[in-house]
């Protein structure tokens, strides 16, 4: 992460620019300057997330007002946006001071987690492989002004910062090019990261995935001159209060294999097919900071998805860890094989609930677009706590449906599925063949494929990989209570 954050009592006299936030109604600050049909005159209207630089006042300081809205509206989700929006504007100066953390009413900390995150993720930038770094951000540094509520705001920004940094090296990993990220760099990756972050780190190499059934990951990995890796993360806090496996699917370049996807610009994205074991594995670096009261167990799903003489055929049969078997019909269905195996593994170990996340379906994408994941389970307790974390961080969900009689759609005749549905309902038959691999466990589904990239910069958004997910996660985490044990769908 670039930014770096602290705390003040009251505002500091040398910064670059001082951010003020201005509600649509109510006084003005004196510091301004300026009244109301003065900035109206400029075209402020203080509209949620509108900015004006005002020069540098008597004592040379720079002010930018923030439009904050209504104050009876602020929450934490507009205040992350409002931050983000201040970051852009603020981008030339190297440091700024705000008070923005207790400008709205309600949860100081909660605010100042959104405001150090909104700061943080507008200012992300991945230029490893850019000569020039001028045009990065100048700004730096971020001093939130507490008043009277240092603790809170303390207290917040401390989660804001390690949910910031996760998201930040969620980012850094989907916009990696896929030469430069394989999968066994990305296992090294993820050790380096547990050892960092008080987690247990086993990895699974092709020989040992043989030997352990994962027909899914190495049959995927066929056609790939680099070999798979499997990574299980684990975190076990003194008195944990329940216990989560996620799993991610790390497909580090999906070229769809033998059924070669077609030649346009959406190729180029395919670098970003391991967002949700970057998720993931961003979530478990940032359990023990967040001193998370879950046990939460992971497998990281990686290999890349490519032709060759060596590759997977159509017509395939794969036999999968949990022993069922697979006929593929179209190599480009390859998520759901290689998240099969680690659901396997999740199940095996009977925990509370077990969430997959995965950029897994053009159909998701179609259908919900590029602003909201898809949310599938067999557990209505498990989604909705899912939901309650999409609330608070505004990572948005809409739930597709389990419609059992689809099923059919995946009958095969030589094995106990194939590995595709029909041209229609593409999210649903993905989920009922993962639902195949998750026995009774409470279990969900994040299909990630529309919000995986971002287009462009706005609010907390920057163009590029988007790390979607990753908060989310991490609230999941913080906040899992165990569903009642039982299959409602
Ligand atoms: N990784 C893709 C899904 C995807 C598409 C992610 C667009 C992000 C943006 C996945 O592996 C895939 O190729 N899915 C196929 C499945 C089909 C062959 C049943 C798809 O959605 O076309
Ligand atoms: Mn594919
Ligand atoms: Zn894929």
């Amino acid at each position: 992460m670039r930014t770096t954050f602290t705390t003040s009592k009251s505002a500091p006299s040398k910064v670059g620019a001082l951010v003020i936030p201005i509600a649509s109604s109510g006084t003005i600050p004196a510091g301004v300057g300026l009244n109301r049909s003065q900035l109206s005159a400029i075209g402020f209207e203080a509209k949620v997330g509108q900015t004006t630089v005002l020069p540098a006042n008597a004592k040379g300081t720079v002010r930018v007002l923030v439009g904050i809205g209504a104050v009876a509206d602020l929450n934490a989700n507009s205040l992350r946006n409002i931050a983000a929006a201040s970051a852009r504007a603020c981008s030339k100066f190297e440091s700024v001071a705000t008070s923005l953390p207790t400008a709205a009413r309600g949860d100081i900390r909660a605010n100042t987690q959104a405001v150090v995150e909104g700061f943080a993720l507008a200012l992300h930038r991945w230029a490893e492989l850019k000569r020039d770094k001028s045009s990065l951000p100048a700004l730096t540094k971020v001093i939130l002004v507490a008043g009277d509520k240092t603790t809170a705001v303390k207290n917040g920004m401390d989660k804001g910062i390690a949910t910031a940094t996760a998201v930040c090296i969620a980012r850094d990993f989907a916009n990696t090019p896929p030469s430069h990220l394989t999968a066994r760099q990305f296992a090294e990756q993820a050790v380096a990261i547990a050892e960092k972050s008080n987690l247990k780190s086993t990895v699974y190499n092709r020989d040992q995935l043989i030997a352990m059934g994962c027909g899914g990951l190495v049959g995927v990995n066929k056609g790939s001159v680099e070999p798979p890796r499997m990574v299980k993360l684990e975190y076990k806090p003194t008195g944990a209060r329940g216990k989560v496996v996620l799993v991610g699917k790390g497909v580090m370049y999906d070229s769809g294999g033998i059924s070669l996807k077609p030649s346009d610009p959406s190729h180029a994205s395919m670098k970003m097919d391991m967002s949700g074991a970057a998720a993931v594995l961003a979530t478990m670096g940032a359990l023990s900071a967040l001193k998370v009261k879950t046990q939460v167990t992971a497998y990281l799903m990686c290999t890349d998805n490519m032709p060759s003489g060596s590759a997977l055929k159509l017509g395939d049969v794969l036999t999968m860890r949990n022993g069922k078997t697979v006929e593929i019909h179209n190599t480009d269905a390859e998520g759901r094989l290689i998240l099969a195996d680690g659901l396997s593994l999740g199940a095996e170990s009977k925990p509370d609930a077990m969430v997959d996340i995965a950029t897994l379906t053009g159909a998701c994408l179609a259908a919900l677009g590029k602003k909201m994941a898809g949310v599938i389970g067999n557990n209505s307790a498990v989604v909705s706590q899912l939901m309650a974390s999409s609330g608070r961080t505004d990572e948005l969900l809409w739930e597709l449906p389990l419609f059992r009689d689809y099923r059919s759609m995946l009958d095969s005749n030589v094995a106990d599925m194939r590995n595709i549905g029909g041209p229609l309902a593409g999210a649903t038959t993905a989920s009922l063949f993962l639902s195949e691999f998750v026995g009774n466990t409470p279990w969900a589904h994040l299909d990630i494929a529309g919000p995986m990239e971002a287009d462009g910069d706005n609010g907390w958004l920057n163009r590029g990989a988007t790390a979607f997910g990753t908060r989310l996660l991490i609230d999941f985490c913080a906040n899992f209570t165990k569903p009642a044990v039982k299959l409602n769908k």
